[in-house]
């Protein structure tokens, strides 16, 4: 029960819920035994009658007041099941409401490394499926145990009472009643993991057939694309049969096993009669008590297998809550941020690679200028931008802003500050104001129609259907890329922020566009502090000083005439793009 421990802080929270459903189990469970006696009763004085001691009318009369008994008994257990299913089920939902929230909000304090790590299905099981085993021991199994502790002291004591040889005799069976069930449930766990499995591999491979249609259809896969489908929705089909196999095995195992026990107690019993120690009332009652325990006792079997697989996914829940984010300030200062970043001998590796994104970097931007990045593909301008937004962290040197270290800022504080446009898009799945708002909380519409407008948006918004209500993503239009990126910088542009970062954000626009949004943003980032990030040197232009980065390490530094005059890699990536410009354009003559 390792790991299982740690849902005791819930159970304490809701150690109100347990109790009330631990009366109502003591409650349910004497009202319903009381039936036993009961029958007792009833069958003996049949009995009687038959032996010709009582006249039948008395008997009658007798019978008839047992019954109501028994009636009125299995209604109020009835209502104390009810009561008990409710709180303690109830409680279950409840601390799985807790769980998953506590869950997600640790998700949230996770760095990116984190999410590098583990893939996405992992996270959402741990959430869903994870928590759902969990639910399971918290419910059903906490419920059941109660019940069948209760139960059981109450019914043996009873049993014992009226007679212990029988008593053995009917509880001899029970164990294995208890084996069998734990075996076939934990096959029957087992297949249906494997289902499980089956299906969302299944799933995986229809959304994936659904988001990638385009590519699909333009490369004819249709035909190809069935066929595997088909594949994989027959090893769904075995495996689902095969469970339904061991299903059905189930319930008839479990009769047999109680009928072995009913067979026992009438035959032990039966002799205890012809000797005259109990009565036929006590058999007929024996059945009832063990008809009584056998569906608890057999839970438990089922119990066990659910407790198992609780604390196995409780593990991993666990595994997942106890990583921390190294992303902490240990000052958690607030001071008003200017915008003058600075790298120090900035080195950084990333967790599963070999090499260095970054070696040693040193550069400063003052606060108010621009600073544009430029580089060949993977030679680290994008892990620059991470690092400035404090995204990771340098495996050696230091960043600081205004000579104040990164690590000493208060890191939601400083983000506030900051602006960051990644290189690969992403918006939600929502109107084009909610994806531009999503930069600011509260923002007015003059705010959105500002920024729209900064990022060169405001001509395209107006030809879209609902305007600003038009919905993105799947649920509605698709944008094209350029359109996409300037959405994204929006959402950055309305931060109004002291840093702002680009990473080649600018490289779907057309050159127009381009010149007519770094227009903007000469404006608007008048004294501010901005990264260019940008393959093409056209976007370069705006910068007060221009980096040329390769494999990790700065090749060149100055203005662009600076590095035009000195001939050098930009020089040679300045001609070449020139080239192709020209090229292009002769092209079109
Ligand atoms: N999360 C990561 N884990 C491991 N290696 C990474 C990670 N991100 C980037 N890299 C590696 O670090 C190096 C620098 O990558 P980076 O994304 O900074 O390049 P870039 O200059 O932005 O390239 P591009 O112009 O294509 O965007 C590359 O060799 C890349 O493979
Ligand atoms: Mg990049």
């Amino acid at each position: 029960m390792g790991s299982l421990s740690y849902l005791n802080k819930y159970l304490y929270k809701y150690r109100g819920s347990l109790l009330m459903g631990l009366l109502f189990t003591i409650f349910y469970n004497v009202f319903g035994v009381i039936q036993g006696p009961m029958i007792r009763k009833s069958i003996d004085s049949l009995s009687v009658v038959l032996a010709g001691e009582k006249n039948v009318a008395e008997a009658n009369t007798q019978i008839l007041i047992y019954g109501l008994v028994i009636l009125g008994t299995t209604l109020i257990s009835g209502v104390f099941l009810y009561f008990q299913r409710k709180t303690i089920i109830g409680m279950s939902r409840m601390i799985e409401y807790d769980l998953k929230n506590e869950i997600y909000k640790h998700y949230q304090q996770l760095p990116l490394s984190f999410y590098r790590k583990n893939n996405t299905g992992d996270l959402m099981n741990r959430i869903s499926e994870d928590v759902n085993h969990v639910r399971n021991y918290l419910g059903p199994a906490i419920m059941y145990s109660i019940n069948l502790v209760i139960l059981f002291v109450i019914t043996i004591s009873i049993m014992i009472e009226v007679n212990p040889t029988l008593t053995l005799y009917t509880i001899i069976p029970l164990p294995l009643l208890v084996i069998t069930i734990y075996s076939v449930h934990n096959r029957i766990s087992a297949r249906s993991e494997e289902i499980q499995k089956s299906l969302s591999n299944l799933s995986t491979f229809v959304q994936e057939a659904f988001s990638g249609i385009r590519v699909l259809k333009s490369y004819s896969r249709e035909k190809k694309s069935i066929d595997q489908f088909h594949s994989m929705s027959n090893e769904y089909k075995d495996k689902a049969l095969g469970l339904t196999l061991i299903n059905s095995l189930f319930f008839p195992i479990i009769l047999f096993l109680i009928g072995m026990s009913t067979v026992m107690i009438i035959w032990v019993g039966g002799k205890q009669v012809i000797d005259g120690t109990i009565t036929n009332g006590n058999i007929a009652e024996f059945i009832f008590y063990l008809n009584k325990l056998s569906w608890p006792v057999a839970s438990l079997g089922w119990i066990t297998s659910m407790v198992r697989r609780a604390e196995v996914s409780q593990g991993r829940i666990n595994e997942f809550l106890n990583t921390h984010t190294s992303l902490s300030s240990d000052e958690g200062l607030m001071p008003t941020i200017k915008g003058n970043l600075r790298f120090d001998n900035v080195t950084l590796q990333y967790a599963n690679s070999k090499t260095k994104a970054l070696k040693s970097i040193s550069f400063e931007i003052k606060a108010g200028e621009t600073l544009a990045i430029v580089g060949n593909t993977g030679s680290g301008k994008s892990t620059i931008a991470y690092l400035a937004c404090r995204l990771y962290d340098p495996t050696s040197g230091t960043i600081s802003v205004d000579g104040i270290p990164l690590k000493s800022l208060d890191l939601q504080y400083y983000r506030s500050y900051t602006g960051f446009v990644p290189q690969e898009v992403f918006l939600f799945s929502d109107t084009i104001r909610a994806n531009i708002q999503f930069g600011k909380d509260h923002a007015t519409e003059e705010e959105v129609l500002m920024a729209a407008k900064q990022a060169g948006l405001s001509d395209n918004i107006a030809h879209f259907p609902e305007q600003y209500d038009t919905i993105l993503g799947e649920r509605g239009i698709t944008l094209s890329g350029g359109q996409k990126q300037r959405v994204s910088i929006a959402r950055a542009l309305i931060r109004n922020p002291q840093l702002l970062i680009l990473d080649d954000c600018l490289s779907a626009v057309d050159t127009q566009t381009e010149d007519e949004i770094l227009g903007h943003l000469k404006t608007v980032m008048r004294n501010k502090t901005s990264l260019i990030i940008s393959h093409r040197l056209s976007s370069v232009k705006l910068a007060n000083r221009v980096i040329v980065l390769e494999n990790g390490e700065i090749k060149e530094e100055g203005t662009h005439e600076h590095l035009i005059q000195k001939g050098g890699i930009y020089f040679q990536m300045y001609q070449k793009q020139i080239v192709d410009k020209q090229t292009n354009v002769q092209e079109y003559l």
